[in-house]
């Protein structure tokens, strides 16, 4: 099922003190505006782990999948990403917030 993307925005206040998604403007990390269907580490003047980096190399792109794999747990996508974030342990909240993300392009 689709998530809600009202949900979503509310979700994504966990979020907002390190990622813009309306100005695509980079912060603590880079500008989610237009992410989803957006090569991994593709944005222009950040700078990503290393880690994130062999992942964009690899042909990553953030699409469902791939958000669905990374935000629930960072590090086991991504093992050395600078994210400091725990993660979205609620799957609703992992769909809801892909919903949202989808009305920023
Ligand atoms: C990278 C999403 C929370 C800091 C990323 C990327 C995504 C993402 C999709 C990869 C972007 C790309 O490849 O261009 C999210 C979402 C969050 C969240 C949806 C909330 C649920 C946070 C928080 C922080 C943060 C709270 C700061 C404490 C970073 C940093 C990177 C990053 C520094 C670069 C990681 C690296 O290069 O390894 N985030 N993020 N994020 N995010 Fe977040």
């Amino acid at each position: 099922a689709d998530g809600d993307a009202a949900k979503g925005e509310k979700v994504f206040v966990k979020c907002k003190t390190c990622h813009d998604v309306d100005k695509g403007v980079n912060r603590v990390g880079p500008t989610l505006k237009g992410v989803v269907g957006r090569p991994v580490a593709s944005v222009e003047g950040f700078k990503y782990s290393e880690d994130m980096l062999a992942k964009g190399k690899e042909g990553a792109v953030w699409d469902e999948a791939t958000l669905a794999a990374y935000l629930p747990d960072p590090k086991a996508w991504v093992p050395k990403t600078k994210m400091a974030f725990a993660g979205l342990k609620k799957p609703e909240d992992v769909m809801d917030l892909i919903a949202y993300l989808k009305t920023k392009p």
